[in-house]
């Protein structure tokens, strides 16, 4: 089974991408899911279906092959996600959790995403699709989303053991002095649940059935955004393995007839957007790009996905679209004294990167945005001797740490 996730800034046409490729797709004898993590419910309304009312949370056939899921208003979920938030809350800090953490810990995202992460899941595991569409939502809410599996389970790791250990040596008292709050047995149950739940969202986000494609439309702000998207899902370890620009208006693609433009509104436009594109294949370089036009209609309805689907196909095929993800993840390379850790960081500047060793792991930001590695055994008995960001890598050199590996 195969996975496609649609990204992209607010309002690019996320939703109508992913929802013409599964059509295509479904049309080429692809049995197709299309699904959407925004809780706006917008996928029912592209493709003229309802998708709410009795029959939320089920997928619905559109038409043979192809099927669309709205996911249902997290009930139950949102009960037992919070307990576990708010548990995750009240133990930061009395366990020496440090700034950082307590940071990312309180940007967890909210119960319709997780929601929505666990629904993945579960078309994955036992859905009858080759292909899975997901209709995300605007890039931020992606990213946090995204992000969290790893996180999440992170996060827990630590939490839990300490925890056990409380609850066996101290009684109420002694933890009561010890300021720790005590969980009671369900919310341990419920932690543990979500982590194994995580760690299997993340392993099949990452595994080679998923990639992402970037929505945007040829305009300086969206470009610049995009771009920054890149980078922070590498980060993320997610693979990118196209870009569709949308919305080009006819007389912009620079492979059109160059023709006098009308009206300077539209001559404007035209060159604006002529530039985008050039931008778009130069920040982009290495990745497919396709180019859908800008229609003189909103294409709601099937048939009308079906020709904008149709536009984008160019010279991807059914099969193309199944095949399996190349990733380039976190590589360990040996050098004459020690070792290169080497990760993939598209579009990056090394004065937006930061690092920090603490113990076994790498904390790498870009940006807003950072990942906790845990290092592979070699590299933990090593120091960071140094690092690069050079043509879209990311390279932190290791040398043998002297006190652990003496020089015979
Ligand atoms: N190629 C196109 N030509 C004409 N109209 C389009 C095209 N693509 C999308 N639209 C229209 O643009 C609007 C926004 O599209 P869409 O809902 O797919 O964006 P989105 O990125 O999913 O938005 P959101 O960030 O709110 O989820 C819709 O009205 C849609 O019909
Ligand atoms: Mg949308």
């Amino acid at each position: 089974m195969r996975v496609i996730l649609f990204t992209g800034k607010g309002g690019v046409g996320k939703t109508t991408t992913a929802a013409a490729t599964a059509v295509r797709a479904a049309r080429d004898g692809v049995k197709t899911l299309v699904m959407s993590t925004d809780a706006a419910h917008s996928l029912g309304d592209t493709l003229g279906v309802a998708l709410g009312g009795a029959d939320a949370g089920l997928p619905v056939e559109v038409e043979p092959g192809l099927s669309a899921l709205q996911v249902s208003p997290p009930h139950l979920l949102g009960e037992s996600w919070r307990a576990v938030q708010d548990y995750l809350l009240s133990v930061l800090g009395t366990l020496g959790i440090d700034t950082v953490v307590a940071e990312e810990l309180t940007r967890l995202p909210g119960a319709e995403e997780v929601a929505a992460l666990l629904e993945v899941r579960a078309q994955v595991e036992s859905g009858p699709w080759d292909l899975i569409v997901v209709d995300c939502a605007p890039t931020a809410e992606t990213m946090r989303l995204l992000a969290l599996p790893e996180a999440l389970a992170w996060h827990l790791d630590r939490l839990l053991p300490a925890q056990r250990g409380l609850i066996r040596t101290l009684r109420p008292a002694a933890a009561a002095a010890a300021g720790v709050p005590l969980p009671d047995p369900a919310v341990i149950e419920a932690v543990t649940g979500w982590q194994r739940q995580m760690r299997q969202v993340h392993r099949i986000l990452t595994g080679d059935e998923t990639s992402v494609r970037l929505v945007l439309t040829p305009e300086r702000v969206v470009i610049a955004e995009s771009r920054r998207t890149w980078t922070s899902l590498s980060l993320y370890g997610f693979v990118v393995d196209g870009v569709v620009v949308n919305r080009v208006f006819p007389d912009a693609d620079a492979d059109a007839p160059s023709r006098p433009a009308p009206d300077p509104w539209r001559s404007g436009w035209n060159a604006a957007q002529r530039a985008g594109l050039i931008e778009v294949r130069e920040s982009f370089a290495g990745l497919p790009v396709v180019v859908a036009p800008y229609l003189a209609a909103e294409p709601i309805g099937i048939e009308a996905l079906a020709d904008l689907g149709l536009a984008h196909a160019g010279t991807e095929g059914a099969q193309d679209l199944l095949a399996p993800v190349t990733h380039r993840g976190m590589t360990v390379e040996r050098t004459d004294d020690g070792f290169v850790l080497v990760l993939p960081l598209p579009l990056a500047h090394a004065r937006d990167v930061g690092l920090q060793r603490r113990d076994d792991e790498l904390l790498v930001a870009v940006g807003e945005h950072r990942r906790v590695l845990t290092l592979p055994a070699a590299l933990q008995r090593c120091v960071v001797d140094g690092a690069s960001v050079r043509d879209g890598l990311l390279r932190v050199r290791f040398v043998p740490d002297e006190e652990v590996w003496p020089r015979g």
